[in-house]
């Protein structure tokens, strides 16, 4: 596992746009796992600036999210769907039809979770995937637990990712209690991981990925046994190890 702490949540997000953009101008076609969250905006702004130079061509990349919330609509503003749009899809050339999240408004769940999974061997495989990580550990909606889900499921969130959630909703009620994530083994399936965490709240939770046992209650410590894994955090995020 390779660490790079930069000095602070501007330069983890140039860096890991940087990263994320040296692995599309060597493979135009790669498959991109990507992430939602605080986290990531400031690199999704950053890959846009690229784009707009002309640095970077997104008309042959496709791309998979993590995960979407169970029964929220995709024009919901809350809805992954929705922050992948307004961050990122529309302001660069990804064809629509080339961009998949999972679709959490479907009857049949366990079809969605299987066919998701279908689609993402189908495109050959995750070239890179971009994370995020909660204060718990968690990656994707991998939640710590005795038992980690490997493939995409439907999943019941934590009352701590649920209460770190609502600051982007009206009110605790309103946050969605179930999600569909992609499992561990997609993740760790990726050629490349780069894992971003900026800020004080993520520190314990970077310590023991890095540091602790493999564990299931602490989903991305996991990341220790995948070979090509990069740790893009700032200062804060790094101030335990
Ligand atoms: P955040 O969420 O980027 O909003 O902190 C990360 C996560 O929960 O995976």
């Amino acid at each position: 596992m390779r660490v790079i702490v930069e000095n602070d949540y501007q330069s983890m997000s140039r860096k890991a746009a940087l990263l994320l953009a040296s692995q599309v101008n060597l493979k135009p076609n790669s498959v991109l796992g990507l992430a939602t969250g605080s986290t990531p905006e400031g690199m999704y702004q950053e890959l846009v600036k690229m784009y707009h130079r002309g640095e970077i061509d997104f008309s042959e990349v496709v791309t998979f999210n993590l995960d979407e919330y169970y029964k929220l609509p995709p024009e919901n503003e809350e809805s992954y769907h929705y922050y992948m749009h307004e961050n990122f899809f529309k302001h660069v050339n990804l064809h629509p039809e080339n961009t998949n999240i999972p679709r959490g408004m479907v009857e049949k769940v366990e079809t969605e979770c299987w066919y998701y999974e279908e689609k993402i061997r189908r495109a050959g495989g995750i070239d890179l995937q971009v994370l995020g990580i909660g204060s718990n550990g968690h990656i994707g909606f991998n939640e710590p637990g005795d038992r980690l889900n490997v493939t995409t499921k439907l999943v019941e969130l934590t009352e701590e990712t649920i209460e770190s959630n609502s600051r982007f909703f009206d009110s605790l009620d309103k946050v969605p209690r179930k999600a569909i994530s992609v499992g561990m083994a997609t993740i760790l399936k990726a050629r490349r991981i780069i894992l971003l965490a900026s800020g004080k709240n993520k520190a314990e939770a970077i310590k023991k990925t890095i540091n602790g046992y493999v564990d299931t209650r602490i989903p991305s410590s996991l990341l220790q046994t995948h070979p090509e894994t990069t740790l893009i955090i700032d200062e804060e995020a790094a101030s335990l190890l």
